[in-house]
């Protein structure tokens, strides 16, 4: 019997989001699914399995994002560290803390601690670290006063209305790029005239389209 449809067929559903006839219904699902409090909702604060503290490793030691996200400049992800960056100091520091038990374990036996995500994008839409940071977005704008939190929670709703506020007027937001791990930054009295000069020279033009950032 020959076959009725293509083997092609099967592929359409993944093919793209956008412009099938699916498409609607597959967002209305993607929207149920992806407001389900783990993806989307401020305050998002899930408990760590060691219980790492921003407010005293960056808000007290004074230890720079990069020291431990050292990939943000560089890719569109932003690392977690591995193990060994915690045991640069607690290889002497703290040897018998239960709380580093966990990152003791994971040194011996070379598994990685399970971070859990707190910040998550739904996979069809794209974001890039590297090219917000070069362009002057700052940690803090995006993800607030992290060196003053115990515990990492998302502060702002990375939905898309949030993307495009920005994306509209960016003069609104970007400082200068030595500023962008700042936490507690203070705007210059001239900052939009200062934003507005830069964006003119650099070519700054944060994208609108659809298709920037979906796939
Ligand atoms: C000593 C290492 C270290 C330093 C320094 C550090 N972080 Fe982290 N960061 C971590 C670890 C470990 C995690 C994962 C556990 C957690 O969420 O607390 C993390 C998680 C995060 C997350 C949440 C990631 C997610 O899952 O969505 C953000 C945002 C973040 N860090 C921002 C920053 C910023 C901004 C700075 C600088 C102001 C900074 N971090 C400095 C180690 C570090
Ligand atoms: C630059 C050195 C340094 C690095 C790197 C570092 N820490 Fe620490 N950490 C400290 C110091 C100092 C203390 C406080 C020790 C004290 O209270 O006497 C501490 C305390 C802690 C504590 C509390 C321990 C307790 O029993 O109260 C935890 C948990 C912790 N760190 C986790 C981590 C994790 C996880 C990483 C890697 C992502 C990390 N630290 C990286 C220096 C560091
Ligand atoms: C324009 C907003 C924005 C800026 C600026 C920004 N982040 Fe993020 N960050 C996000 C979003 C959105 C996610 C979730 C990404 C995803 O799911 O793909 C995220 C996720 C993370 C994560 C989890 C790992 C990952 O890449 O998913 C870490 C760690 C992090 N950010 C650290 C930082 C640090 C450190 C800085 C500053 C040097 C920074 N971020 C600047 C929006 C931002
Ligand atoms: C506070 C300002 C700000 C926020 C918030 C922001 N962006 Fe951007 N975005 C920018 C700037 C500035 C650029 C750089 C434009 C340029 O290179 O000319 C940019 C560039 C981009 C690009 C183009 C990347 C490339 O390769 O050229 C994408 C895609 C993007 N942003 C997606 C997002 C998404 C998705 C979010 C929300 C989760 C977001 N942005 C939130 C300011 C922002
Ligand atoms: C600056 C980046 C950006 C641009 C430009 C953008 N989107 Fe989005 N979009 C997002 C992000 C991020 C999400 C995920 C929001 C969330 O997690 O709630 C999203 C979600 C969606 C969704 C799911 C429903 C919703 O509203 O959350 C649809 C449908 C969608 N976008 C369509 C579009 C169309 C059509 C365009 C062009 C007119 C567009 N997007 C332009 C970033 C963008």
């Amino acid at each position: 019997m020959p076959q009725i449809f293509p083997k092609r067929a099967n592929v359409l559903p993944t093919v793209s989001l956008f412009g099938l006839v699916g498409g609607g219904i597959v967002s209305v699902l993607l929207v149920w699914y992806y407001f389900s409090p783990e993806y989307t909702d401020v305050g998002y604060a899930p408990e760590q399995p060691v219980p790492y503290s921003h407010a005293f490793h960056v808000g007290e030691l004074g230890l720079q994002c990069q020291y431990c996200h050292s990939n943000v400049e560089v890719s569109a992800h932003a690392n977690i560290p591995p193990t060994q960056t915690c045991m640069n100091c607690h290889g002497q520091i703290k040897t018998d803390s239960q709380k580093l038990l966990p990152v003791r374990e994971s040194w011996s036996t070379d598994e990685p601690i399970e971070w859990i995500n707190v910040h998550m994008l739904p996979d069809y839409a794209r974001f890039s670290h590297a090219v917000h940071v070069n362009n002057g977005v700052a940690c803090e704008t995006c993800h607030g006063r992290v060196d003053q939190m115990e515990v990492v929670s998302q502060v702002e709703p990375l939905s898309m209305g949030w993307c495009l506020e920005c994306h509209r007027q960016p003069e609104l937001y970007i400082r200068p790029n030595e500023e962008v791990t700042t936490m507690g930054y203070t705007q210059p009295a001239d900052f939009v005239e200062r934003n507005l000069e830069r964006i003119a020279d650099d070519n700054i033009q944060p994208p609108t389209n659809c298709s920037a950032c979906h796939y």
